[in-house]
């Protein structure tokens, strides 16, 4: 009896040590993902201003992509994800206002962003489903 709780004792040890390294390896894994720069060189596409150019911009951002439903109402961000026993997920806000991310953003910004998924300083935009956009002109 007393042998096999001193096995059972044993197992149980070998098993809690066995899960803290795999815990540990896939926190350095995720850490080493979440902390990787991405340089993507992005071709630069003529962007035009005039109506029909925005009009189609504004078509896809609203109807098509909606990026409205994560980014919120009039794109100022909100958290669009909000369980508090999970976690919550804030999205940025896309203004070039207060509190907007993109009052600096050029371009290729644009593009690396919503066709990569790469932020500016090239940090990897995890949530954005970015692989649904990547089909719209
Ligand atoms: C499913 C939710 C979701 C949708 C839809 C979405 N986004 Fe996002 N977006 C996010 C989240 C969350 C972030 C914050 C970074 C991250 O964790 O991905 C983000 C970040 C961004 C950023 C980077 C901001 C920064 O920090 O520099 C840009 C630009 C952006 N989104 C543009 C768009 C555009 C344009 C659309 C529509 C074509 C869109 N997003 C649709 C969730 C979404």
């Amino acid at each position: 009896m007393k042998q096999a709780f001193k096995w059972s004792a044993v197992g149980l040890g070998s098993l809690i040590i066995i899960v803290g390294i795999a815990a540990l390896v896939l926190y350095s894994f995720g850490r080493s993902r979440l902390n990787q720069v991405y340089d993507v060189a992005v071709a630069a596409i003529p962007i035009d201003s005039n109506a029909e150019t925005l009009g189609r911009g504004e078509h896809l951002v609203e109807a098509v992509v909606a990026c409205g439903e994560c980014h919120g109402e009039g794109l100022r961000g909100r958290a669009f994800f909000n369980e508090p026993a999970i976690g919550t997920v804030v999205s940025a806000n896309l203004t070039g206002g207060e509190g907007g991310v993109t009052g600096a953003y050029s371009d290729a910004d644009w593009i690396r962003a919503i066709r990569h998924g790469v932020d500016p300083a090239g940090q990897p935009l995890l949530v954005m489903p970015v692989q649904h956009f990547k089909g719209y002109g």
